[in-house]
């Protein structure tokens, strides 16, 4: 097991393009890192460069404290699992994962010891005779799995594994990915372009966007305290809101009516004129469903309701407002650089179920102030961003996730 160190990476592919532009992370020993960002932000280059399957440019690959630049992929002792797990059709589940043990012309009993510890990890054991075409897709991920975990690994790496399974196996798939990856304490780096993906399986999770990293920090952190527009609003599903406000004194003024800002954010935004308010969609809530005596820390509007959609535990309010050219044109292509479908001048509100708010009528909502962010439109820096209360969430993730790996390799051992 190791860590894995790096130091401005740089990626140039022939026609000079950087896709990967001096990434520099440190990925603890045990620790589950998720790469995640839209299609072409260089994810899987930087994974190929950790295995050796892909050059690197410039900087420093440090693999358990050594250097691993110059060496081979087979030299790294690191286990890729692909998303088509390349499973031997014509050998047995053993044999497949006793693949790599045989091509190292290991011993039989050393085989048969390190199939059958493998096997029961994965709950396995009882398949060890059939063939992979007979399993299901959440098996042969296994047996791949498997296969890796025979080789003992310093490193899993993972990209897009779950990316062809359909939603629900994709679900199980991520559980038991996480579970495993608790119990063997083996460092991994797992790429994905689905949030949900990131959010549920990642000790930290690290943003890219085109080669450039945006923000490493634990899901939550990327959650409460996002560094930027870009962050804000691919972390998130339904994603946060964007609404172009003016900034006078302490007061925003949004298409929802004036926004009363505490004394610390109202300094950090001081001096700005057009700004875009986050507001995720549950931050909203129908009026009347509001205690009278929260009301004040927040702002209360009416507005015309396009669409609701009840989803039993909760639904969905889709509110369409007015944003100025500037504005729209920016949120118009943030939309398209996040692979987002979603119309950025309309806000998307989560409200009770309960709530008897109906689709083309007026409705009186409310929304919670205290936990809104304000973004430069120009930069998409968040200004209200609280840096130290972010660090404290990955600060507090890191703690759980020691105390984890150390119970796993106890219970290991
Ligand atoms: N062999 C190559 N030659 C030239 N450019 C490449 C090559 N492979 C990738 N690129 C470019 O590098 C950038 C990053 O590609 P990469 O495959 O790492 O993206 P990704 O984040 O994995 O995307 P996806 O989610 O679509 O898999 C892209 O702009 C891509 O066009
Ligand atoms: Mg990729």
């Amino acid at each position: 097991m190791a860590s894995i160190e790096m130091r401005n990476i740089v990626k140039k592919y022939g026609d000079g393009f950087p896709a990967v532009n001096d990434v520099s992370m440190d990925i603890a020993d045990g620790e589950f890192m998720i790469l995640v960002g839209p299609s072409g932000c260089g994810k899987s280059t930087l994974l190929r460069m950790i295995v050796g399957l892909e050059d690197i440019t410039s900087g420093d690959m440090v693999i358990g404290g050594d250097r691993v630049n110059d060496k081979a992929p087979r030299e790294r002792n690191l286990s890729m699992v692909f998303q088509n797990y390349a499973l031997y059709p014509h050998l047995s589940v053993f044999e497949n994962i006793a693949f790599p043990l045989r091509l190292a012309k290991a011993p039989e009993d050393e085989v048969k010891r390190k199939v059958t510890e493998a096997s029961n990890v994965l709950e396995l054991g009882e398949h060890l005779d059939r063939r992979p075409a007979n399993l299901s897709g959440g098996q042969r991920q296994r047996v791949a799995m498997g296969r890796a975990i025979v080789r003992d690994a310093d490193a899993f790496l993972f990209d897009e594994p779950l990316s062809n399974l359909d939603a629900k196996l994709r679900g199980q798939m991520r559980t038991e990915i996480s579970r495993l990856q608790r119990r063997l304490g083996i460092t991994t780096v797992y790429v994905t372009h689905d949030q949900t993906e990131a959010m549920t399986l990642g000790d930290r999770v690290c943003v890219l966007r085109k080669g450039v990293i945006q923000q490493v920090a634990s899901p939550r952190e990327l959650y409460e305290q996002p560094v930027n527009l870009f962050v804000a609003g691919f972390i998130g599903s339904p994603p946060m809101n964007f609404l172009p406000a003016t900034v006078s004194g302490t007061t925003l003024a949004t298409p929802f009516g004036p926004i009363e800002l505490d004394a610390s954010r109202a300094d950090k935004v001081t001096g700005k004129d057009l700004v875009l308010v986050g507001v995720r969609p549950e931050y909203f809530e129908d009026a009347s469903l509001v205690d009278e005596t929260k009301k004040h820390v927040g702002t209360t509007f009416t507005a015309q309701v396009d669409v609701t959609e009840w989803l039993g535990d909760s639904q969905f309010a889709y509110i369409p407002y007015e944003a100025p050219a500037a504005v729209d044109a920016q949120l118009k292509e943030l939309s398209r650089e996040l692979d987002s479908d979603q119309l950025r001048t309309q806000a998307i509100v989560s409200i009770d179920s309960t709530s008897r708010i109906r689709e083309g009528r007026e409705a009186e909502f409310w929304l919670d102030a205290r936990k809104i962010h304000v973004f430069d439109p120009e930069s998409g820096d968040n200004l209200t961003r609280d840096a130290e209360a972010g660090a404290e969430l990955t600060r507090m993730a890191a703690e759980d996730r020691t105390d984890q790996v150390a119970q796993a390799r106890g219970e290991a051992s």
